[in-house]
Formats: structure tokens, sequence, C-alpha cells
């Protein structure tokens, strides 16, 4: 230990204070009684607003390689809701946002253009949901965005807002004027902002935190959800929604030219919005680098990933005795895993 922070423990003026990091591995929910006798009796639906009800309680990532209107299109489809990504010019993003049948759904950024695409995208696009999105969002570029989306478009836009780790942080975009906040930072499949940062927050944990706020904010749990088993978890642990790239990426809907390997299997590309690549597409240049991209094999349609997806939320749910997601979130009881209890929940005998 440095002596310098060795000084401070031994003061107690400024004492370290480690908190516990619980990741989705880590934990298991506990199998509870159930008299439920049916998948179609469990309602896994939910609300983004008073007027917003998702059936499938998923949100499609706003990233080039998963969510444009062929995404939002099937996600709405399936019941669930796809955010269009802002890495374009407004006149793109309008067009792709024209497409959408459904409740129209975009992202916008915090700085630069962002209240007059708010607007376009609002007056000419129909749009019902902005996401200000940006990768650290407890920040006063956020603060002020909101603010200033908030004065314009009062009520009539629902403003979701991400992403952010800590419960503090909840409460201050909900205060801001946020509808809605997308928790997880660092966890994506595609991130790179642990290592790069050393800052970061394992998903569920920030999930947990701020499920503790006593604002209204809709919570959705956002980064390194890998299963159906991890949103019942997300879920239970105290999110509304959750949204996801990785899952949907590869697939027919998701934007992106399908290529073949040397075996002649087809994939597709997926990658953070801050990798080098993508930066490179969207800005002509590369600086902070928070993201890789990944090749992945291809999935086919999407709604047969949704369907998969929908059928497991149910059955998680029955497996703790819930018709609905509030019933999870009160009955939920859960342990910790050891490393060979994590073993044992994989399928193991790929391991042999
Ligand atoms: P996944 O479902 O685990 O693939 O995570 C998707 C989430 O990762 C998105 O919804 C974003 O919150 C986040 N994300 C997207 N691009 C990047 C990036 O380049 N770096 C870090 N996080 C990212």
């Amino acid at each position: 230990m440095c002596s310098s922070l060795k000084n401070q423990t031994l003061q107690g003026d400024k004492v370290m204070r480690f908190t516990k990091g619980l990741a989705f591995d880590d934990v298991l929910l506990v199998p509870q009684y159930s008299d439920i006798k049916s998948r179609k009796e469990v309602d896994i639906g939910n609300h983004l607003d008073s007027e917003i009800d998702l059936s499938l309680p998923i949100l499609s990532a706003p990233m080039d390689k998963v969510t444009e209107g062929a995404m939002a299109n099937a996600m709405a489809e399936m019941g669930g809701l796809g955010i269009i990504h802002r890495y374009n010019t407004i006149e793109e993003q309008l067009e792709i946002v024209k497409k959408v049948t459904g409740v129209r759904a975009c992202a916008i950024p915090a700085t630069g253009d962002f209240l007059e695409r708010a607007v376009e995208l609002v007056d000419n696009g129909d749009v019902r949901v902005l996401c200000v999105d940006i990768a650290h969002a407890h920040h006063i570029h956020m603060k002020n965005a909101l603010t200033m989306l908030k004065n314009h478009f009062g009520d009539n836009v629902h403003l979701m807002a991400g992403n952010i780790a800590t419960l503090q942080a909840f409460n201050d975009l909900a205060d801001w004027g946020a509808d809605s906040i997308k928790v997880g930072i660092g966890g994506g499949s595609i991130c790179s902002t642990r290592i790069l940062t050393g800052h970061g927050m394992p998903t569920l944990q920030s999930v947990y935190e701020c499920s503790k706020s006593d604002r209204s904010a809709v919570l959705i749990a956002d980064g390194g959800i890998k299963t159906s088993g991890d949103m019942v978890k997300a879920l239970a642990f105290g999110a509304d929604l959750v949204m996801v790239g990785s899952l949907l990426s590869g697939s027919v809907q998701s934007p992106g030219d399908i290529h073949y390997n040397a075996s002649g299997e087809p994939y597709k590309q997926y990658r953070g919005m801050a990798s080098k690549e993508a930066q490179q597409d969207w800005r002509g240049k590369s600086a902070s680098i928070e993201g890789v991209a990944h090749y992945v094999p291809f999935k086919g349609c999407v709604k047969n990933i949704l369907r998969d997806l929908d059928n497991g939320i149910r059955s998680g749910l029955s497996y703790s005795g819930a018709r609905s997601i509030n019933e999870l979130q009160a009955t939920m009881k859960v342990i910790e895993q050891t490393s060979a209890g994590q073993f044992e929940s994989s399928t193991h005998i790929k391991s042999k």
C-alpha cells in the first residue's frame, strides 16, 4: 500500500470503502413454489410511460450495426422497441425513421446539433421517444441537454437518457428531466471502457443500486446481457426493461452486409460505437477508443431470436412463481454462486 493511502486509512478521516459489485454470473435466482401451469399465464410486459406499453420488455441498442428501420419494425412487431442510432446526418436519420411503423424510436447526442436534430425528428418524423445517448451521462452535457429538451418539448416527448452506473446519477438524471434511464457502464460485449479508463460497475450491481431510487423514471438495464437468464436477473434486481446489442446483432434485420469465411459460413459485423472502425466511419477519425469491432455468425431472422427470449423470460418468471415483473421483483430470492457453481450452471458437457 502506498504510504499516502496507508495514512488516509489510518487517519480514518478519508477511509477507503470497497463495495462488492455483483455481475450476472455471480448470482442465481432461487426457484420457488409456482402454480403457473403455462407460460401464457405470465405477463412480461411493462410500461415505458403512461402511453407506451411494451408486451416484450426488450429494447434494441442505438448502434449502427443493430438498429435501423428493419430492426425497429421487427422489435415493434414482437412487442419491444428499437432505438434508431444517431451515427448519421439528420436527413439520413429522418429517412430511416420515416420507415418505422410502430412507436418511433431515436437516439440523439447531448452536444452539437442535438436540439436541431431532436426538433427535426419530432416535427417531421413524428418521433415520440428521444434517447440522449452518451457514454458517461452523469455529466454537465447531459444536464444541459435534458434541461433544454424538457423546456422545448415539455411532456410531449419521452426523454430516455444514459448511460449511468450509480444511484446518485440515476436521481440526478431523473431530476434533470429523464423519463427513462439506461443503467450500465462498461459492461457491453464490445466495450473496452473499463480497460481503458479503470471505471465502470457490473451492470447487475448498478441496476440493484439504482432500483432503490424514489424517482419515477423507468430503469433500463443495458450492457452485458447475454441470455434470457440475464434478462430475468436484471428484471428481478429492479430493471423495468432491458436493452441489448450483441444478442440481436448478426441477424437479417441488423444493418450491414453478410460476409462469408473460408469455410463458407456467413457472418456479419457488430461493433462498439466507440470502436476505431465505427468512429472512422461516422466521423472520419478516431480517439478515445472504448470499443471493439467483431464478427458474429449470421443468426437469421431476429424475430426467432426475440421469440426465444420471450419464452425464456416467461419460463424464468414461472420459476419464481411470478406472473408479472412486479411479482418477480417482490418475490425473488437470490444466492451468490461460487466458481464451481458457475461451472455447474454452464452446459458443462462441452467442457469434457
Ligand atoms: P451488449 O448488449 O452487451 O452488446 O451491449 C450493448 C451496449 O453497449 C449498448 O447499448 C451501449 O450501452 C454499449 N456500447 C455501445 N457501443 C459501445 C462502445 O463502443 N463502448 C462501450 N460501450 C458501448
